[in-house]
């Protein structure tokens, strides 16, 4: 008999330092978490601070981090060795962050400071910049073991691939020869040697044929350079290659280069880059109307789920998620996106206290007493309309 497979989201109510300490050992692959920012009064913490809090701006940051040390250590032990933290976080307390995760994980695991566009207009309360961004921390448990990717199929855009072929397939056109001049006939012997085409029809050979000319792989400077692939693998891919006439410095010469083709989404990655724009992975608008579509417009601050997409995506596709200040229960609804999309197995539990929402909110009068109620509601209304199953653990 084979086990039920678990559902793509699964829930616990309650303080993430309780719920922490009932988790495995290394049983999370991605942890993605979006804490209270510190921006005034917007921390939850059963510990008591109230002594730092009176100290004035060093007591508050003191207080945020007391209450997030704990559950960053917590967090770590939970992370497996391959796994990686991500962490959203704003000007406020960016830099008290940056240094308590160097001490947590050790400064040479960290990986990226991200800065993500989430407000393009700005903010325009208040006086001074129109701030438009936020920020992702990354930081691997033990960057030799880490299995992230630091790339994603949806950054791979159309005007990459600027050329068309006869069949109508998108390419762009890539050097033959490798243009670092680390490799050369000295470091790489076995792969200096003619090549022959023909510049009118653009075939290649690796043998003369009527009309070829001779072509050797050298550098913008004339020295000589190496070709990328083996005669073996020229051979057996000739369709993808072609004989040009190009200017250089030194006059025309004749090259040959490869047609990298554009693959259907899912074939091809780009390296991701660390800012990161609302029209690539949303804004708190987009969020906001994400919400609003499964359970109304209960919640401040979600995060829009193509920014979780963009994370989810640097890991294998069967990753177990953690976010343990869940919220709204974005990162769920972008778990069940993901796994809709390219058929992933990925897992994700959410986690979040039961903070009772605010007195005269939009939450309130829609009948949500706490936080977790939202959260609850959304991970349902999620598995409803996009399947994988949903269930609360206690
Ligand atoms: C900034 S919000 C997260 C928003 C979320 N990323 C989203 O897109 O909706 C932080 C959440 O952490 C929760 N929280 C604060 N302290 C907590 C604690 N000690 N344990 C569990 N959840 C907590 C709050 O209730 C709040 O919902």
């Amino acid at each position: 008999m084979t086990a039920e497979p678990a559902p793509w989201n699964t829930f616990v109510e309650g303080d993430n330092l309780d719920v922490l300490a009932t988790l495995p050992t290394g049983s999370a692959d991605l942890v993605y978490i979006d804490p209270p920012y510190n921006t005034g009064n917007d921390f939850a913490y059963r510990d008591d601070f109230r002594g730092a809090r009176g100290a004035g701006a060093r007591g508050r940051h003191a207080a945020w981090v007391d209450f997030m040390r704990p559950r960053l250590e917590a967090g770590h032990r939970v992370l497996a060795d391959s796994g990686v933290l991500f962490v959203s976080i704003d000007d406020h307390e960016v830099a008290h962050l940056r240094l308590l995760l160097d001490e947590v994980h050790g400064e040479d695991a960290f990986l990226a400071q991200v800065v993500v566009n989430l407000n393009p207009k700005g903010r325009q309360l208040g006086r001074g910049f129109a701030t438009s961004h936020e920020y992702v921390l990354v930081y691997a448990k033990d960057p030799a073991r880490c299995v992230l990717d630091a790339s994603s199929t949806t950054t791979v855009v159309e005007s990459d691939f600027p050329l068309v072929a006869e069949d109508g397939r998108r390419y762009r056109r890539l050097p033959l020869r490798n243009t670092n001049k680390k490799f050369n006939p000295l470091t790489a012997p076995t792969l200096h040697f003619p090549v022959h085409g023909d510049p009118d029809s653009g075939r290649v050979s690796t043998v003369p044929f009527a009309g070829s000319v001779e072509v050797e792989p050298v550098f913008g400077d004339g020295a000589p350079a190496v070709w990328r692939w083996s005669r073996p693998r020229i051979e057996e891919r000739l369709d993808d290659l072609e004989c040009r006439l190009v200017r250089g410095p030194a006059g025309d010469r004749v090259d040959v280069f490869q047609r990298d083709w554009r693959h259907p989404v899912g074939g091809r990655r780009k390296k991701l880059r660390t800012i990161w724009l609302a029209e690539e992975v949303g804004s708190t608008d987009t969020a906001v109307s994400e919400l609003k579509d499964l359970v109304g417009h209960v919640f401040e601050s979600p995060k829009p789920t193509g920014l979780v997409r963009r994370i989810l995506e640097t890991m294998p596709a069967d990753a177990r998620v953690l976010d343990y200040f869940a919220g709204s229960g974005t990162t769920g609804h972008a778990v069940a996106l993901a796994n809709a999309a390219d058929g992933g197995r990925r897992t994700c539990l959410s986690v979040n206290a039961p903070e009772p929402t605010r007195v005269g909110s939009n939450a309130e009068r829609a009948g949500y007493a706490t936080v977790s109620a939202i959260t609850r509601a959304r991970l349902r209304a999620v598995a409803e309309q996009f399947g994988g199953g949903f269930r609360e653990l206690s």
